[in-house]
């Protein structure tokens, strides 16, 4: 079955053909980055609008690339939430209309049980159960992957997601945006344990996270220091900022994984390629023999593929969408 996918949630235009869930004929990916760059995070209406610009050619360029015409495509599908309302609307209507014009069934995708199915191409031995950790811009949740549709939250950020701690972070220090892969570059060689940073107290459900204080306070920090004229040790800053996120994520995804009776645990997301937590995870893992599944980087942010592998699941699940699909800014896993 081939399923031709298409995700535009943040500020990457994706489109891909995926075959029967795991073979993955093409993956085409237009990322805006770099017209965000300079203002220093997405620009929601900028973004929609490049999505609109590229969506059409990109998929031309998927099936290209698949090797495969309008006709052997034997569904469509989206990811329809969370993430930007604006940009997630362009690939649904656009999803919609292709699956019109060629009368085809339409799989509506969640983009985090994307992220996790990215796993699925990666490793064609995994299957659930087990335990996922999501990280990525928008998110940090703990989720407990009982079956390829069925799953749920076990634990969430109460407020900044990881990756916006390291995006807002990095730009306080003058690092190019999306800041997590310069922010690792920068903590190369930095004493971890130079800067004690904050670690939130969650009161209630202990595998929820929080990551605002930790970001206000490297804040207020590195302006600080300005403020007085103090040098600081930007890498050893680096590389505690990462150690205070990873000592959040790690830790709990061993607890998570514990509770649940999960023997294999998965990382998911654009900072699930961060080095300092791919290590961490490692460690956890194989101190208590737990199986750990890393995607590789390139399948770690947004990409279309990601989205056709758990359309198949969905498909088989029986998801279907008509003309009325909407786009949901945040959407129940
Ligand atoms: O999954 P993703 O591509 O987009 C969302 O769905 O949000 O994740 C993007 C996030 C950004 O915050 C970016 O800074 C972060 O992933 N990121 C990293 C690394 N590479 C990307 N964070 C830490 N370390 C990295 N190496």
């Amino acid at each position: 079955m081939n399923i031709l996918a298409f995700e535009s949630s943040c500020d990457e235009t994706a489109a891909a053909v995926v075959r029967d869930g795991r073979q993955v004929l093409s993956d085409a990916i237009a990322s805006q980055a770099d017209m965000h760059a300079i203002y220093g995070g997405v620009v929601p209406e900028i973004a929609s609008r490049k999505h609109v610009e590229v969506i059409a050619a990109l998929t031309d360029q998927a099936l290209a690339q698949a090797g495969i015409s309008k006709p052997d495509i034997d569904a469509v599908a989206v990811t329809y939430g969370p993430g930007l309302i604006g940009a997630l609307l362009v690939g649904v209507n656009f999803a919609k209309s292709v699956a019109y014009a060629l009368g085809k069934p339409l799989i509506p995708v969640h983009h985090l049980r994307g992220h996790i199915a990215a796993n699925y191409i990666a490793f064609p031995s995994l299957e659930p159960p087990f335990l996922a950790l999501c990280v990525s811009g928008g998110n940090s949740m703990l989720v407990d992957v009982r079956g390829y549709t069925d799953m749920s939250i076990l634990g969430a950020t109460r407020d900044d997601a990881a990756g916006e701690c390291f995006d807002k972070i990095a730009r306080v220090l003058g690092l190019p945006y999306p800041g997590g892969r310069p922010m690792q570059e920068l903590a190369r060689g930095g004493d971890d344990t130079k800067y004690p940073l904050p670690r939130a107290k969650i009161a209630g459900n202990d595998l929820d996270m929080s990551f605002s204080g930790l970001k206000t306070a490297t804040v207020n920090l590195i302006h600080n220091a300005q403020q007085k004229g103090e040098s600081l040790d930007r890498s050893s800053l680096a590389a505690s900022v990462e150690a205070a996120v990873s000592g959040e994520l790690a830790p709990r995804a061993m607890l998570a994984a514990e509770r649940c009776g999960h023997h294999t645990v998965v990382a998911a997301g654009g900072v699930a390629a961060n080095e300092r937590i791919r290590s961490d995870l490692e460690r956890a893992c194989r101190e208590r023999g737990l199986r750990l599944f890393l995607p590789p980087l390139k399948l770690c942010g947004d990409n279309g593929a990601m989205i056709g592998c758990q359309a198949y699941y969905e498909y088989l699940a029986g998801a279907r969408a008509d003309s009325s699909l909407n786009a949901y800014a945040t959407l129940e896993i």
